[in-house]
């Protein structure tokens, strides 16, 4: 399974912690960046990652900011992203069997690693629903 990952300074520290994770469970991974805690803008490393989506070079993405608030919603401009602001595991959950998402956000500030490595878990195991969910799925775009 192809990953990629994103964030920003205030996520540096658990992007640079997932990414081993990541690889030791034997997956693909693309980092996009950024590449430490100096001071940057979310949007420059979101938008590398869902290009990279759009691509089809990765098949999920993983993103973390402060509050996962800024990242989401830049990911969410992308017209197929699907990001899920998740910051527990019922919810990562649910954004996979109901919503389809096919972005993990984290708010970094608001998690500990563990909680990070469980929602990713859970995450990257669950797989959509269908049914009813799609239709409701491929409502989103239809504005
Ligand atoms: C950076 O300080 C912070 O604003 C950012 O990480 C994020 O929380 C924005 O939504």
């Amino acid at each position: 399974m192809k990953i990629g990952i994103a964030c920003d300074h205030a996520g540096f520290d658990h992007k640079e912690k997932l990414k081993e994770y990541l690889l030791s469970k034997e997956l693909i991974v693309e980092d996009f960046g950024c590449y430490s805690i100096e001071s940057v803008d979310y949007p420059d490393f979101s938008h590398e990652l869902c290009k990279s989506l759009e691509n089809k070079k990765n098949i999920f993405g993983i993103q973390f900011c402060g509050t996962g608030n800024g990242i989401n919603m830049t990911a969410n401009k992308h017209l197929n992203i699907r990001a899920a602001l998740c910051w527990k595991e019922e919810i990562a959950q649910q954004a996979r069997l109901h919503n389809n998402a096919n972005i993990l956000t984290m708010p970094a500030r608001h998690l500990n690693w563990d909680q990070v490595k469980e929602i990713t878990d859970v995450f990257l195991e669950t797989k959509f629903e269908g049914g009813r969910h799609q239709r409701r799925v491929e409502k989103i775009n239809k504005i």
